[in-house]
């Protein structure tokens, strides 16, 4: 039998929006907990949590103050514990999120290291250094923090004077750790074991790629950088290092030393595929995330390359590809594929705020999910997708949460509009997110037209999104092992222009991106279709449709 986590379909649980449990307008465990069993029922086979560890919140938790705490806004430990235990009762297994290219600056390392000499041991932890220029007044590298800024931020020595810069590839609150450092190693190790111990079956590792830092501390200069998919050169002087590589072959180490195959997924933006590869083998990671479909337009010859691109490589590497099509810092697939022409995220972040055509989109996004599920591997499922959520465009800027959201022209847009909190039920907002007599609002204000969306609703109808979901995932482990999932390798079938046609085992898929219906093959029957398709022999498959067949 293939290890669980090479056909996995992972279903991504952006915490503090999922569903809230005490009332105060964000989410938490408790309400995790309670809504177990709708996730159970969706058929997925794994949780993965955004960060809950105890955080200012900066950056929605991903500014850790403490590693072994809960923060009180989502829970306390023995709800944790709880979770973990109730989460393995309803048979999905439970993967946090590790951030160990940073800390808070409110972790007690840091506001130790501020406190400290230029040279002591307490900054060596960090990466701390002098500033350029007269008076060391400029910041020591040209490097720009992703969410905007230079990613240099100088300190105020106890004196009083201005003292040394420290790097933060991200927010001034989150600063980076040095990796070269015996401790800061050790300790994360210890964190692992802390958690393993707990019971959870792995981790997402944030930034994956960004650990270590070329020690020469050269400029950028020319080079191109910042953003999240910009990570792609060779030699970048913090991205994609050979050096972060050694790192996880201690993790897999530890990983390996418990029972019940405890996993890794790297959240590695780096040039492509093969450079994704680097981080997949069997002394390194399990998985990482193939981010390749966030890039590609709904276009049948930019998918089939992107597709043949990760089988290749991966399949050399001995791993499983992982597909993505939305998670909380990119904008949802249903939107990006509601503008009709420029349909990648690129176009998308250009054409934000543009109008979309959201039934055209969330008709695509169903055969978009039709399709990947398709696919040799394992499979995300971003908290909302399954209900067929658009890109949240308009949320005020008073209500912006995001840290970009002061550097807004150059990250692009906020993050916030794919994490306003989930519609459950009902005809008003919080939709059910909250309990009766919650205290406070959800913590994004959710659209009036949500009310259209919720899970309630759309479990009472048999041609809703979430209802294809359901019979999706239900059909996929029907047919894991004849020729679904890690199984068989993946065929293509000649097909018209526009549309994309495969072989998996007994299994054949169809994906109609042209535009034009096209006629299915004779002697199949149809498993599942993202849209309705007729039952005939040689039936129509609809314009921007999936459907799964088999041999008669
Ligand atoms: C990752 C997370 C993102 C976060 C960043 C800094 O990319 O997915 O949400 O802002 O790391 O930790």
């Amino acid at each position: 039998m293939s290890s669980w986590w090479r056909d996995a379909v992972i279903y991504q649980v952006y915490i503090r929006s999922f569903a809230d449990g005490n009332g105060d307008g964000v989410g938490d465990v408790a309400g995790l907990r309670s809504r177990l069993p709708y996730l159970a029922a969706l058929g997925v086979d794994a949780l993965w949590l955004n960060p809950w560890y105890a955080s200012p919140q900066v950056d929605a938790g991903y500014d850790v103050s403490d590693y072994r705490r809960v923060d009180p806004l989502f829970g306390t430990l023995p709800d944790a514990q709880g979770l973990i235990a109730d989460a393995h009762e309803h048979g999905l297994r439970l993967i946090l999120d590790i951030v160990p290219n940073h800390t808070s600056d409110q972790h007690a390392w840091f506001q130790e290291a501020l406190a400290s000499a230029p040279d002591s041991a307490a900054r060596a932890r960090y990466h701390f250094r002098a500033g350029r220029g007269v008076d060391g007044s400029q910041p020591p590298t040209d490097w720009p923090s992703i969410f905007g800024g230079p990613a240099w931020t100088r300190t105020v020595d106890p004196d009083g004077k201005p003292g040394d810069w420290y790097l933060h590839l991200f927010a001034p609150e989150q600063p980076d750790l040095n990796w070269t450092n015996a401790e800061v190693r050790r300790e994360f190790e210890d964190i692992l074991r802390f958690w393993l111990d707990m019971g959870v079956d792995g981790f997402r590792i944030d930034v994956a790629h960004g650990l270590t830092k070329d020690p020469a501390f050269p400029d950028l200069a020319s080079r191109e950088a910042g953003g999240m998919l910009d990570a792609a050169l060779d030699d970048h002087p913090y991205f994609d290092r050979d050096e972060t590589l050694a790192i996880y072959e201690d993790w897999r180490r530890i990983a390996d030393s418990y029972e019940g195959e405890r996993v890794f997924v790297a959240e590695a933006w780096v040039a492509d595929a093969s450079r994704v590869a680097r981080y997949l083998t069997p002394a390194r990671l399990h998985t990482a995330f193939n981010f390749g479909l966030l890039g590609c337009p709904w276009d049948a010859t930019a998918l089939r390359a992107e597709i043949d691109a990760t089988l290749g490589v991966l399949a050399a590497a001995g791993a499983p590809a992982t597909w993505v099509l939305s998670n909380h810092d990119v904008i949802r697939h249903a939107t990006r594929y509601g503008r009709r022409s420029h349909t990648s995220l690129a176009d998308a972040k250009r054409l934000y705020g543009t109008p979309v055509d959201h039934a055209l989109g969330e008709r695509r996004a169903r055969a978009a999910v039709q399709l990947i599920n398709a696919l040799p591997g394992g499979t995300y499922v971003y908290q909302g997708e399954e209900l067929g959520l658009p890109e949240v465009e308009d949320l005020p800027p008073s209500v912006w949460q995001d840290p970009n959201r002061h550097y807004a022209d150059h990250a692009g847009p906020v993050r916030d509009g794919c994490r306003v909190p989930l519609p459950w039920s009902g005809g008003t907002p919080p939709f059910g997110f909250s309990p009766e007599g919650a205290t406070a609002p959800p913590w994004l204000p959710q659209p009036a037209e949500w009310k259209e969306r919720t899970a309630a609703t759309q479990e009472q109808d048999a041609h809703s999104t979430l209802s294809h979901y359901r019979a999706l995932l239900r059909t996929r482990r029907e047919w894991l092992g004849r020729g679904l999932g890690d199984g068989a390798p993946l065929e293509w079938i000649e097909a018209p222009a526009g549309v994309l046609a495969f072989r998996r085992g007994e299994v054949v898929c169809y994906a109609n991106l042209s535009d034009a219906p096209v006629k299915l093959p004779a002697g199949h029957r149809v498993l599942i279709a993202s849209e309705a398709v007729e039952a005939a022999d040689g039936a129509l498959l609809p314009v921007d449709a999936s459907v799964w067949l088999v041999a008669e």
